[in-house]
Formats: structure tokens, sequence, C-alpha cells
């Protein structure tokens, strides 16, 4: 078989090609911005368009629609003498003849625009359709379609867009698809036509519907369409389908004029644009848009000239946006990065719903994935994100569970989605690893003082009781008995969080497993499942914060802190329980102090014992997990156990020939020092022998455990190789390296990132647009694209770690772990970023191209001045960084000799 066209780069801004999309299965794009418009389109234009679960402008899809389905954005030509065309590839005739090679294709896709070119010799047509929703405050997605005549003829052409409008909530798929059609009215306008639905229909109440549905259209500079089709029915014709649809077929009259209503169809916003006759090379331009509740749209974009100045304010927009840049010796990677740098912002956008393969969940963002996030986030537009991540504390309860969905706007949390009640044991470990990026980077330390109120919904005992006395009424605010909302420090939320996780633990005491943690597929060991794997992060955690209060004692001279006074007790259980019995009884005697309010009584803690009290647990938890939880094979290779399934007995290890690994089991205790530099080696070198699949983009998430483990969780009915069943889970491969990186295994850490994204950027076997997947699947094609935390990790661990631009309690540091091999022929790398409201390019010169652990800096400058190297790196401090300009670049200089024996 002959190789398969890729996907190439044109230019330094990100933007690649790709011959023949179409003749590749399930890639999609999508377009978005921040108003909340959400659209995905393919190379035949196929995909969906929405602003949330309840208002879908095009039907819903899911990746297996993408091939299914024939409704679609569509561009038709009527061509006198020939007959009907599809400008997007999809008319019955076409699709059956696309390996033909009669016509042939090609996309141009950017920042976060789409093109396509498409051009059929017989039919002497070429188009070119180019769509992208502009960065304004409409929800509208818009294209411009422009025909030629490439045919040595004079041609007559009637062009027709056609759109189906689905126009109501994603549920009604399989809940009254038909009768919700009856809600449907619509009218066709000056530029197009409108679907208002009557109702939004629900049967636990309806309620009357406020959306509106429009496809408008213009040809050149402003001509409305000549006519309309409204009416699905009509537009396909008896007998015919939305790919070869009569009214084109035959050439029909416009069925709808200006002011036609129907009412209780399905609807389609079919335009018909006036007949033109184009000289042989001449061409004809149409603007269309499509758009939920839009106003004043036809007048503000249905020009050429005006559709292209949004294109390109669009464009600026992305490219600024997206403000971090490298520069290393693979350009192709450079450019790959910018794409993945996209992604955290997509997610804000989209949560984990609305792209094909996220085919669940109603929209809102998952508790842990929005934190994580944040980490790409506050890299690239630092001031918006604090004050985000300080509104996202609101959603943690008194008793240190969590809301698990977040929504759009400011304090809206929700508890459970399909109400279901699940405790996720990593949950409340997130909100500190961000938060510590947070003050890291800016030196915020007050952030830590600020009060902020805590979550109060129906679920009490960390899910495990309902507080009846509860109801909307009372709001979603915890109060003091009082009736005031209590307030408390951001210090103290995250101590509660972490305390009392560390408090649940189950038989061997390492911390409950609950209904999973980061892997949402470990969902059937509810009772006695655990989870060693987060319990090394929680250690982390703990010494995580005892590092933040000795430093707010340190810099800001806090001896105490003003607490709960019901935090006596997790403090009493970290001192005096051994067992976990003991533990957990101290946890149930604290979450009781909050059943339904608190006394509101603060106490003063002093900061000392804090510290003395969290790093004590830290350093028994850390024992427990090196001395109990390592397991060999018996080809003799070691790591650590991950987990105890509901039985109480430990997965990993070997047992009748089977070796059962994860890799979260060994990411976190390494990510957190709890494995030592001897362990965490034996640990790689097991990952190597038993996870590490280069064919499939590198380190999997565990090894086939062949059997269905019901005591466990759904994992294991998935087929091995696939999602969280084995699959390479990117975000985890990702965390591995990160992990490795931070204790200096920087050859190793390297490793996992590069595999993985070279097998992402080898489109043949990924078979996806330039970007990190959710995961690789067991055939290599890249899974659950655009949509995975494995972005902001990627971003996180080249920026900070590899090319270890990094912030320490707001000071600048400088201390790379770069490998040779990145360094370009000229020995040189660059990273750019911003940091302090400042932006920094730093170059590294290595013109021996030495390799991390025989270079060290000898000499940095910044914009050409001297600075002192201390400690083998360099370091700028926020006064310094203060005293910078905010509208220059300022370059970074460093030059990387070879190091000295006593270095
Ligand atoms: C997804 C979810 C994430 C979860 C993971 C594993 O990962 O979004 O919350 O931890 O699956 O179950 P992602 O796509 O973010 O990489």
């Amino acid at each position: 078989m002959s190789k398969v066209d890729a996907w190439q780069f044109t230019g330094n801004d990100a933007t690649f090609s790709l011959k023949n999309p179409d003749l590749n299965s399930y890639l999609y794009f999508p377009l978005a911005n921040e108003a909340g418009m959400m659209s995905c389109i393919t190379p035949t234009l196929s995909g969906d368009i929405k602003t949330g679960q309840n208002s879908f402008l095009m039907t819903p899809v899911s990746a297996e629609d993408l091939h299914l389905s024939r409704s679609s954005r569509n561009f038709w030509i009527y061509k006198e003498g020939m007959g009907a065309y599809s400008a997007a590839g999809v008319s019955a005739k076409q699709i059956a003849n696309r390996d033909s090679g009669a016509e042939s294709s090609t996309l141009e896709a950017g920042l976060l625009w789409h093109k396509i070119t498409r051009e059929n010799a017989e039919f002497g047509i070429r188009s070119e359709i180019t769509s992208f929703v502009p960065c304004e405050s409409d929800t509208v997605e818009l294209s411009k379609i422009v025909i030629t005549n490439i045919s040595q003829q004079e041609a007559d052409i009637t062009p027709t867009f056609a759109v189906p409008v689905y126009g109501r909530s994603a549920d009604n798929i399989r809940s009254h698809r038909h009768v919700t059609s009856l809600l449907q009215r619509t009218e066709a306008e000056k530029y197009g036509v409108t679907v208002k639905p009557t109702m939004l229909f629900d049967e636990r109440g309806h309620s009357v519907n406020r959306n509106t549905y429009s496809v408008l259209g213009a040809q050149g500079n402003g001509q409305p369409p000549a006519g309309f089709f409204t009416d699905v029915e009509d537009f396909i014709g008896e007998g015919g389908t939305l790919d070869w649809p009569k009214a084109v077929v035959e050439n029909l009259p416009p069925k709808a004029v200006v002011g036609y209503r129907s009412e209780g169809y399905e609807a389609i916003g079919a335009l018909r644009f006036k007949k033109v006759t184009l000289a042989p090379g001449q061409k004809a331009v149409f603007i269309v848009a499509l758009c939920v509740n839009g106003r004043n749209i036809a007048e503000k974009y249905l020009s050429e000239e005006k559709f292209d100045r949004y294109l390109q304010q669009t464009k600026a927009f992305w490219q600024k946006k997206l403000n971090i840049n490298f520069h290393t010796s693979d350009r192709e990677l450079d450019l790959w990065l910018k794409w993945v740098s996209c992604e955290p912002v997509l997610r804000r956008i989209y949560g984990c719903s609305f792209l094909p393969h996220h085919d669940y969940g109603r929209g809102g963002r998952g508790w842990r994935d929005l934190w994580q996030d944040c980490i790409a986030l506050l890299l690239m537009e630092p001031e918006k994100v604090s004050e985000m991540l300080f509104q996202n504390c609101a959603g943690i309860r008194f008793d240190g569970t969590n809301a698990t969905i977040i929504g759009a706007g400011k304090g809206e949390f929700i508890a459970d989605r399909d109400n279901i009640t699940r405790v996720w044991m990593d949950h409340a470990a997130w909100p500190l690893n961000t938060v510590e990026l947070y003050i890291n980077e800016s030196g915020d330390l007050d952030f830590l003082l600020r009060e902020q109120t805590y979550f109060k919904d129906r679920l009490i005992m960390r899910g495990k009781a309902a507080d009846t006395e509860w109801g909307e009424e009372y709001g979603t605010k915890l109060q003091c008995e009082n009736k005031r909302p209590y307030l408390g420090t951001v210090i103290e939320h995250l101590l509660i969080e972490n305390m009392t996780a560390c408090l649940n633990v189950g038989r061997h005491g390492m911390l409950r497993l609950e209904n999973a943690d980061w892997n949402d597929a470990l969902d059937m060991a509810a009772q006695n499942g655990e989870s060693v794997a987060f319990s090394s992060m929680y250690c982390g955690n703990l010494k995580a914060l005892s590092a933040l209060l000795r430093r707010l004692k340190g810099d800001k001279k806090v001896t105490h802190l003003e607490l709960a006074k019901e935090m006596q007790i997790l403090f009493d259980g970290f001192k005096k329980a051994e067992t976990p019995v003991q533990k957990q009884q101290f946890l149930k005697d604290f979450c009781n102090t909050c059943r339904h309010d608190i006394s509101g009584v603060k106490r003063r803690f002093a900061v000392d014992e804090i510290i003395e009290t969290l790093d004590g647990m830290a350093q028994r938890l850390a024992v427990l997990i090196v001395e109990n939880e390592k397991v060999s094979s018996t080809e003799g290779y070691t790591w650590l156990n991950g987990y105890y399934d509901n039985d109480s007995e430990r997965v990993e290890g070997e047992k009748n020939g089977v070796v059962r690994m994860t890799l979260t089991g060994q990411v976190f205790p390494i990510m957190f020092s709890v494995s030592d530099d001897k362990l965490t080696a034996e640990m790689v070198r097991a990952a190597d022998r038993y996870l590490f699949d280069g064919s499939t983009g590198g380190y999997r998430l565990n090894t086939n455990f062949n059997e269905l483990k019901m005591n466990l969780g759904r994992q294991f009915g998935f087929a091995y190789g696939h999602k969280e069943n084995g699959a390479v889970f990117s975000h985890m491969t990702i965390m591995f390296a990160n992990a490795l990186y931070r204790r200096g295994f920087a050859h190793e850490g390297y490793k996992a990132l590069e595999t993985l994204w070279h097998h992402c950027m080898d489109f043949e076997k990924s078979r996806i647009y330039p970007g990190i997947p959710e995961y690789i699947n067991q055939r290599g094609r890249g899974m659950y694209h655009y949509l995975t935390g494995a972005a902001s990790w990627l971003m996180l661990t080249l920026v900070t770690e590899a090319f270890g631009i990094r912030g320490e309690w707001g000071n600048l540091v400088v201390s790379p772990k770069l490998l040779a091999q990145q360094f370009d022929k000229n020995g040189n790398c660059a990273c750019e970023r911003i940091f302090a409201g400042r932006k920094f390019k730093v170059v590294y010169h290595n013109p021996a191209r030495l390799d991390y652990g025989s270079y060290a800096i000898s000499n940095a400058t910044l914009d050409g001045m001297q600075k002192e190297i201390k400690n083998g790196r360099l370091e700028l401090t926020q006064e310094e960084l203060h005293a910078l300009s905010r509208d220059k670049l300022h370059i970074v200089e460093i030059l990387l000799k070879e190091k000295n024996s006593d270095d």
C-alpha cells in the first residue's frame, strides 16, 4: 500500500496542510470562541455546532456519526448540463467515487480556522471553503465559499447552501426526536432561515424556549439569497436524501421567500442563491453564518471584506493568546507544540464534552480537569487564573470532598451529574498542586490567607449520607450556626482537603480508593480498594503544605493560623491515631461537626506545630509505602504496587505468570520523592520492560491483566490497549515524564515525551491533526483529540523542567535539563514565555552540544547585562523583574559549558 499523505506545516504560525483529508476517517477540527460557540468541523464539513447541551444548532455527532450521518453543512452547485455537485464533497455520487482520484482536496488549517479546497476537473469547479468562529461576543460560525469556474467554457451555476437545523437539546436525540420537531417554528427572513422552537422539552418540567438558531448567507458583498427551503422534507423531496436532495438534483425553484413560516417540521436552512454565470476562471463568493442567538449578524459579518477582516483579527487573537514558543532542533515539533498549547484553552471552552469522541457529559468542567487545565493557563495568562483559582476553592466542602462539576459562571457548582453520588479520592489532591504552582510563579503568598466560602449541598459525611434538612433555599454556601456563610482561608481549605484524605485509610494504611482516583475506570472497589498511587501524591502534598507554611512564617511573619476550631480533630487524628480504624474514627468525628452548619468559631493554631504534624504524617506514610508496597517479577524487576482491590488484595506483582503493573503506581511515588533514586531507577527499568511499547507511543497505562476484574473497575471490561485499560494514555505518560524530570532523570523523561510526540506527529499511524490526543489505541490511532489534561502537563514539563524556566516564590529561576539533541546545529535552543507580566525569551547556547549532566551554566545575561550565577542557576528576583518594562521582549542568554568536576 502506498504511504498516505501526511499533514505538513506550511509556515511559522503552526498552519498545516493535508492533501485529500477525506481519505481518512474520524478527522475533526475544533472551531470555538470564548463567548461559548463550540463547533467541530470535518474535511467534508460534517460535525456539529452548539453553545451547550441544550442548544445544538446542528444534530449532535459522536465519532461514528462522522461517517454515518448525512446531516452536515453543504454547499451545492447545480450546473446547467452537468447536474448536482457538492463543494463539500458530500453528494452520493462524489462519496461513491471518492477513491477514483477524479476529485482532489486539500485542507489548510491554523489557529483556529479551517479551509478546504476541492477541485473537480470534470465538473469544472474549484471551491475554497474557509470557516472560523470569530473571537467576538457572538456565538456564530462563519464560512466563506469561493467557487471558481476552472473549465474552458462559461458555466451557469445555481448555488444552494444547506444545513439541517436541529435546534434543541442533545437529550432529544433519544427523547422524543419527532415530538420535539413539532415544537419547531421556522421562518424565512431576508438573509436566511431562523428556527425558534416554542418550548424546551423536558418531561421533568417543560419551559419556554428562548434560543434561536439561524442560517444566514449573502452573495458577494451582501446580496441576500433569492429564496429558501425551510423544511428538510421539502428539500430532500420524496425518496430523496440529504446527499442527493431533489431540491438541488432537480434544480427545483425555492419553496419559500421572505416571510414564509413553517411549523412543526424538521428544519433546514437551505439558502438558494441567484443563478450566476461564470466565465472561465471567474469566481463567485458567498458568506454564510450559522448562529445561536445571533444579533445583527448579517450586518456585522455578511460581506467578503468583513469576513476577511474578522478572520485576520481571529488569527491574530489566537497567536497572541498562545504565547509560549519553542525553538529547538526540531522545527516540526516546535510548531506541533503550538497546537498542544491551544488544547487547555479548548478544554476551558468545551469542558470534557462536545467533540465527537467526547460524547458524554453535559458540559461544565470536571473538578480535577479544571484544576489541571489551570496549569497551562497559569503559564500563558496568569493574571486571569488567580481569580479563577480563588473562585474554584468555593467548590470545596468542609468535609474535604468537593463539587464535581463546575459551570461557566462564577460560583456555579454542581455536585453530581446524572444524580450519581461519587467521591473520587484524588480530587482533593489537585487544587494544592495548582495553587503551589501559582504561588511559585507569582510569589503571591497572600493568596493563602484570602477568605472563601465552602460548598454545601445535600451530601454529607464525604458522600456517604444526606443532610435531610438541606434544601435549595439554604443555597450552596456552608453556613455557621448564626446562618451567615462561613468563611475560611484558602490555606484552611487546602489543609482540610489533604488532612481528611490522609485519615481516610483502608486496611493497609493506604488512602481509600472510594469510587475511583485519577483513573475514572477504577470504579468498582469503593468498599475496600486503596490507591497507593495517590497516597504518594497526598504524602507529597503534606510536605508541600508545610513548605508553604514555612514560607508564610518566614516571609509574612505568620506564626499562627486562625482556623475553624473543628480542625483540632484533624490535628489530633494526625498525632494520635495509629491504626486505620482509629484514623477513620477521627475523620468521622470531624465530618459530624459539619452535617448541616458548623459552629463558625475559630481558634489559633501555631504554625510550627502544624508543620511538625504534617511532616510527621508525610514521613510515616512514605515509609509505609516504600516498606510495604515493593513488588517484583520472577525476571527480577522491582516496582511499587499502586492499588488494593475490593477484596483487599494487592493488585500488582506477578501471579501465575501474569505480570500486573500500572504506570500510575510509579508516577506519583517518583513525582513526590517517595521513592529514592535507586528505587526510581528500578521502577523505570520495570516500566521499560513491561509497559513500554514504541509502536503505540510509549509507556502504556498498565500491563494486560488478562482478567475481568469485577472487584476493581470497568477498565477491565475494556479491550486491552484501549483507553484506561493499557492504552498509552497521554496524560499519565506525560506525568511520568514530568516526575522523572523533577527527579533529574531527564533522559528517561525525554524518552517518554519523545516516543509519544513522534507517534502523534506520524500521521500515517495516529491519523490526527497536530496536537496531543487523550490516548493512542491499540492500532495506533489517536483518540479523543484536543480535550486532554495531557496538554497542560506537557507544556508544564517542557517549560519548567526541560527548559527549566520557572517560578520560585515569585523569582524567576533558569536552570535547564535539555538533552544534546534538543539543541539546533548551532548549539542553540530557546523558549519564550511570560513571567511576572513580562515577556522573556531564554536562549541557551551550547556550542559544544553537550548533553544534560555534562554541562553547567557558565555565563548569563539579561538584555545584554551580565548576571550572576548562583548555585549553578540564574535567579532573577521579584524586584529585578518588576523593574523591567512590560512592553518589550526581554532576552536572557545563557551559555552552557562543560561542567567542572567541582560544579
Ligand atoms: C480523562 C479525564 C480525566 C481522567 C482520565 C483518566 O483524561 O478527563 O479526568 O483522570 O480520563 O480516567 P484526559 O482526557 O484529561 O487525559
